[in-house]
């Protein structure tokens, strides 16, 4: 009996590890921060600066850690996730998954000045 209990826990954490390696290195590896790190750099980089320094490449495009000046960021989830409308005609819009706006938003914290 003792044995037989053992298997089974053995099989059960066999069946978790893959599971967790079906989610994926991204999943795995990083914290909310650094997600919303790489998601503005893929989509909104070209344009604002996402880094705790630096220019913006598109110098009418604020940078993102004096986002908090302007937004209230525990309402910019939301937005993010209805679609943030582009407040300039070069600025494409944008929509994200709950979770994705909410690693933007862990990002957009840590950085603020
Ligand atoms: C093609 C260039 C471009 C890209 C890509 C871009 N933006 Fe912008 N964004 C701008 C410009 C230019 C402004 C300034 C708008 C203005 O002052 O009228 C702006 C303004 C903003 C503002 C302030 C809007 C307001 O109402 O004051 C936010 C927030 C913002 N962008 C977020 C983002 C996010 C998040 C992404 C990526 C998902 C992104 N932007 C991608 C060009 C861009």
């Amino acid at each position: 009996m003792r044995r037989l209990s053992k298997s089974i826990v053995a099989s059960a954490a066999v069946l978790m590890g893959s599971a967790l390696l079906l989610s994926g290195p991204d999943a795995r590896a990083q914290s909310p921060s650094e997600r919303g790190r790489v998601l503005l750099n893929d989509n909104c980089g070209r344009c604002h600066a996402v880094g705790k320094t630096g220019k913006s490449p598109h110098e009418a495009a604020p940078a993102f850690r004096t986002l908090g000046h302007s937004f209230d960021l525990d309402e910019f989830a939301g937005r993010l996730e209805r679609g943030l409308m582009p407040g300039h005609p070069d600025m494409p819009a944008f929509k994200f998954e709950r979770d994705d706006a909410r690693a933007v938003v862990a990002y957009l914290r840590d950085i603020q000045e």
